[in-house]
């Protein structure tokens, strides 16, 4: 039997950085996942290569609508899907192979097939071929992830009715795409299908896109996704959906009730969230307890009620974000060490693929007028940016949340080109306590996008100057 200082179920974000992190700190590491290849959700259906296809219909739709703009003839763009679905495989391959190298080069024991607790300090691992070996392990890390959440009545076959996972991997561009749930992946995936030539609809429960986001942003931004020609009926429920022939119908009605309409569909997207996965894990074997919301529960250290197991990531708590399991890994792998492992929820990013890009750190206008407390509120919009405007991408804006007394930064928003790298000087200012008044006199490069978030700053005192 093989024993060491800590074995993590499962590879992906959470998982496999909190092992790099563990072996780097000289503890006998050991890993198992049950997928034929690293990087869990992430790398092998998720982030990766959403962003690939995002990247890739992207470029397609520039070569398309704005290449003759920037006086570029090419002739009319062609569509090989085939090719593009090869493409983003490369990069899910290229990324699950560089975990695999790392998890080698640290030292760290894979070990491949289905974990399962059987007992104090003991993981059991099944192969697909049956084949079953006992790890022993002082500390345990639970790092499963979260699967995809099901609408009650509603089968998901991956070939018309659609999880994310199918959405990545469609064989040709359905003619109507109806998206079930106006989040992250519905807006993500949705544009990629758009962008391809689909028509899409966005069926939506709640009065607003992006829940959770800055309800100024999500206002914008379904306006402009809505001009690229994205349909939303939002305060709508789905009752049901229905194979018909080669597609299916969607059964929509008001959300506060009345008469149901039809939509037909040729693909059906259901992203109506994700839900921890504990399946299988032998839980009650040893009593680890969950909580209301079926995920595991962890203090602040990230231990469960058991001695010597852990959670981190998508099956715990907080956003179902790669970057807060990662981080969670690294806590934890450090406070095994003796060391002290620490994320700062208060400061975790939170992006948005599309074209333009949503990003936002902190916290949003209605979490702060939740909590009393009082702000001030600068805005710049990109129409007012050189660089922007020079590229002729201009819809967005960046909002900056300030304390009214301390003038510290509790929150920016920003709907825009490159958002998710134009939050990140924020997230850093925060972690460092930054006023607006530190960023707004930050010399920024200039013709950059990064000047619209100093004259953000700057607004909150009402001294932009490009405005
Ligand atoms: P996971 O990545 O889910 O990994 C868990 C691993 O555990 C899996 O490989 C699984 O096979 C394995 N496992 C489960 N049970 C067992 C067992 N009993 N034995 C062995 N192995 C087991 N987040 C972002 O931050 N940015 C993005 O752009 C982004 N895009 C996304 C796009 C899509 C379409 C989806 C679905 C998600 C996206 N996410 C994104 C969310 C992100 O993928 C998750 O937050 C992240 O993967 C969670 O990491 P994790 O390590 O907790 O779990
Ligand atoms: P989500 O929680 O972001 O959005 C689900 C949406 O569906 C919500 O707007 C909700 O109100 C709506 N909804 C729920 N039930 C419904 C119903 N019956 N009918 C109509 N609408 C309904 O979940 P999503 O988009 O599935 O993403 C899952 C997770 O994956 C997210 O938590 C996100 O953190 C993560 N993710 C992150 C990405 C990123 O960081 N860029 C990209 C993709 C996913």
């Amino acid at each position: 039997m093989s024993s060491y200082d800590l074995v993590v179920i499962g590879t992906g974000p959470g998982g496999y950085v909190c092992a790099l992190r563990a072996a780097q700190l000289g503890l006998k590491t050991a890993v198992v996942e049950k997928r034929p290849a690293h990087g869990g959700t992430c790398l092998n259906v998720g982030c990766i290569p959403s962003k690939a296809l995002l990247h890739a219909s992207e470029a397609f739709e520039e070569a398309t609508k704005h290449f003759p703009v920037l006086g570029i003839t090419v002739g009319e763009p062609k569509l090989d899907l085939a090719k593009m679905m090869a493409f983003k495989q490369d990069g899910v391959d290229g990324n699950t192979k560089g975990v695999a190298f790392l998890l080698k080069k640290n030292g760290i024991d894979a070990v491949q097939g289905t974990g399962r607790l059987a007992g104090a300090g003991r993981v059991e691992v099944t192969s697909e071929d049956g084949g079953n070996q006992i790890l022993e392990a002082k500390n345990v890390v639970i790092a499963t992830g979260s699967d995809v959440a099901n609408l009650p009545g509603v089968t998901i076959d991956e070939e018309v009715v659609v999880s994310s996972t199918g959405a990545l991997d469609l064989a040709k561009v359905p003619g109507k795409l109806v998206v079930i749930g106006a989040g992250v992946i519905g807006l993500e995936l949705g544009s990629v299908w758009r962008r391809l030539g689909a028509e899409v609809t966005v069926v939506e429960y709640l009065d607003r896109i992006l829940p959770g986001m800055d309800g100024e942003v999500g206002k914008q931004f379904q306006r402009i996704l809505q001009k690229q020609g994205i349909q939303f009926r939002l305060s709508q429920k789905v009752t049901g959906v229905e194979r018909t022939g080669s597609g299916a119908t969607v059964t929509v009605e008001p959300a506060a009730g009345g008469a149901a309409e039809v939509l037909e569909a040729d693909v059906v997207l259901v992203a109506i969230g994700r839900v921890p996965y504990t399946a299988g894990l032998g839980l009650d074997t040893v009593g680890v307890q969950l909580d209301g919301k079926g995920r595991i529960q962890t203090d602040d250290h990230y231990a469960t009620n058991v001695t010597g197991i852990y959670a981190i990531g998508d099956v715990i708590a907080g956003p179902m974000l790669a970057h807060k399991a990662e981080d969670e890994g690294v806590a934890v792998a450090e406070i095994l060490a003796g060391k002290a492992g620490h994320v700062n929820y208060g400061v975790i990013p939170n992006v948005v693929y599309t074209t333009p890009e949503v990003a936002s750190v902190g916290k949003s206008e209605e979490e702060l007028k939740k909590d009393g407390i009082t702000y001030n509120v600068g805005k710049f919009p990109f129409t007012a940016n050189g660089r922007a405007k020079v590229n002729h991408t201009t819809d967005g804006f960046v909002k900056v949340l300030a304390d009214a007394g301390t003038d510290r930064v509790l929150g920016v928003h920003i709907v825009g080109p490159d958002a998710g790298n134009l939050i990140m000087e924020v997230a850093v200012a925060m972690e460092f306590g930054a006023s607006s008044e530190d960023i707004a006199r930050t010399c920024h490069a200039h013709p950059t996008l990064t000047e619209a978030v100093k004259e953000a700053a700057l607004a909150v005192e009402k001294r932009a100057l490009h405005m």
